[in-house]
């Protein structure tokens, strides 16, 4: 079990504890790194008393050479690689679904296997889209008012959608919502027809054609986004005003963190060293309950993140959300986790899933059926195994409190 010392100002991404959840059987996660901090204290000492002896000059500290671990995890792709695009316009930025990459961590020569005119194109619809000067700068960007991004795909939530997005485009420091309609079957035209329109008596209700049903183009950069924040909802979502409101206040005490309504954990195996997603807080024996990733049903961040979500993470991430069709939201807590060193944080109130119950609880989880739903938080396990190799380290930071308003 990771320790209660993640909370405090200790950055909890050493490479050893990743390599704690690497090691396959011997190694408990508790047991790894005493037993480290034991080695490299036995070694200090033993350099010590060699110089002592010797009267050799002041040792180096060789123990501590990381590149004398067999560490392959360290090998950070840090470069800025644009992912790979299929068109020109931040609307239909998105990563190929035809690109060869694999989801594996040594992706950056992936492109090579493409054909040059498609990596071409690839690279110019990067250029376009991770060209910062297109988008306002922070200074620029509104701080009493958020924007509100909605995914829509199905046409079954349209009512609830357009019931929703009506509701929150009433609350006066909502700026403006965007769907962003990614329902390739459904031409967005189809929301111009009299009956069929977003309807809103307060802030503008655009619905935006995207080219691609990509998980990350909820967190596309975006030329007409004009606040510091970002509010991301699922389509059957519905936040309550006091309760958007009192988020938005908590983000803007917390402005490099992730604020949300739906907290979950990661946690070191005891068994394996591996990591595991858990689809709720954690609760681990004679601890504080801790959670570390905040899911994208809801949630606010800064408007900056998008683009560093979609220009400055590690190659093969955007790549594996696609081709994976999942752990977007987990990509996102890791990025902001590593940008940050800061756990992201809950807060409570009033969220209106799909189902009629006020609730803060996974209902969409309950829906489906029982072997599905073991094969999503494995697949997430699996995601955040992965982006801990892509990321060459454990950046998700624990947090113990929600924010609850008084
Ligand atoms: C670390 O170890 C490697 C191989 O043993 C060596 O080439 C490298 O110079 C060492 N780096 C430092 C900073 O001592
Ligand atoms: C970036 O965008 C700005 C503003 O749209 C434009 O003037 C500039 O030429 C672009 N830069 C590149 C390298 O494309
Ligand atoms: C949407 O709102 C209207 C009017 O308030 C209501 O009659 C309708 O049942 C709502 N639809 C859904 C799906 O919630
Ligand atoms: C590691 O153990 C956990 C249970 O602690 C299990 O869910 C997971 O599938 C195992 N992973 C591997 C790679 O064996
Ligand atoms: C994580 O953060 C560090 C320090 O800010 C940075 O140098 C590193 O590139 C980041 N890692 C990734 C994978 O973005």
């Amino acid at each position: 079990m990771p320790s209660s010392s993640e909370s405090s100002g200790l950055p909890p991404r050493s490479p050893s504890l990743a390599y704690c959840c690497r090691r396959p059987t011997g190694w408990s996660c508790g047991g790894y790194l005493p037993v480290l901090s034991l080695l490299v204290v036995l070694l200090l000492f033993f350099f010590a008393s060699w110089s002592l002896l010797l009267h050799c000059p002041t040792p180096r500290l060789t123990a501590l050479n990381t590149s004398s671990f067999p560490l392959s995890i360290l090998a950070v792709n840090g470069e800025r690689s644009p992912a790979e695009a299929t068109a020109e316009d931040e609307i239909s930025f998105s990563s190929s679904s035809s690109s060869s990459s694999s989801s594996s961590s040594s992706s950056s020569s992936s492109s090579s296997s493409s054909s040059s005119s498609s990596s071409a194109a690839a690279a110019s619809a990067a250029a376009v889209v991770c060209n910062r000067s297109r988008y306002l700068s922070e200074a620029e960007l509104s701080d009493d008012q958020l924007t509100v991004l909605v995914p829509g795909f199905s046409i079954e939530r349209i009512a609830i959608l357009r019931n929703n997005t009506r509701r929150m485009a009433s609350y006066p420091f909502v700026r403006a919502i965007y769907v962003l309609w990614q329902n390739m079957d459904i031409p967005v035209s189809r929301f111009d027809e009299p009956n069929e329109r977003f309807d809103s008596d307060g802030a503008p209700i655009h619905v935006v054609g995207q080219r691609s049903n990509s998980l990350n183009n909820r967190f596309l950069p975006r030329t007409f986004i004009e606040s510091s924040a970002v509010a991301i909802m699922d389509d059957d979502i519905l936040v309550d005003k006091s309760s958007m409101e009192f988020a938005f206040t908590v983000w803007r005490e917390n402005r490099q963190r992730i604020v949300g309504y739906f907290p979950r954990a990661h946690l070191c195996s005891p068994e394996n060293g591996s990591w595991i997603y858990w689809p709720k807080r954690l609760r681990p024996k004679g601890e504080r309950t801790k959670y570390s990733i905040i899911l994208t049903k809801a949630m606010l961040l800064r408007t900056e993140y998008l683009f560093d979500y979609t220009c400055h993470m590690p190659s093969g991430v955007r790549e594996m959300i696609d081709e994976t069709m999942n752990c977007e939201d987990i990509a996102m807590n890791f990025m902001v986790a590593n940008y940050s060193n800061m756990a992201p944080l809950a807060v409570v109130g009033k969220v209106k899933d799909a189902g009629d119950r006020w609730t803060t609880k996974d209902t969409r989880a309950a829906r489906v059926g029982l072997s599905e739903r073991a094969d999503h938080y494995e697949a997430r396990s699996r995601c955040v195994n992965e982006l801990a190799k892509l990321w060459g380290g454990m950046p998700l930071r624990y947090a113990y409190n929600k924010a609850v308003p008084v």
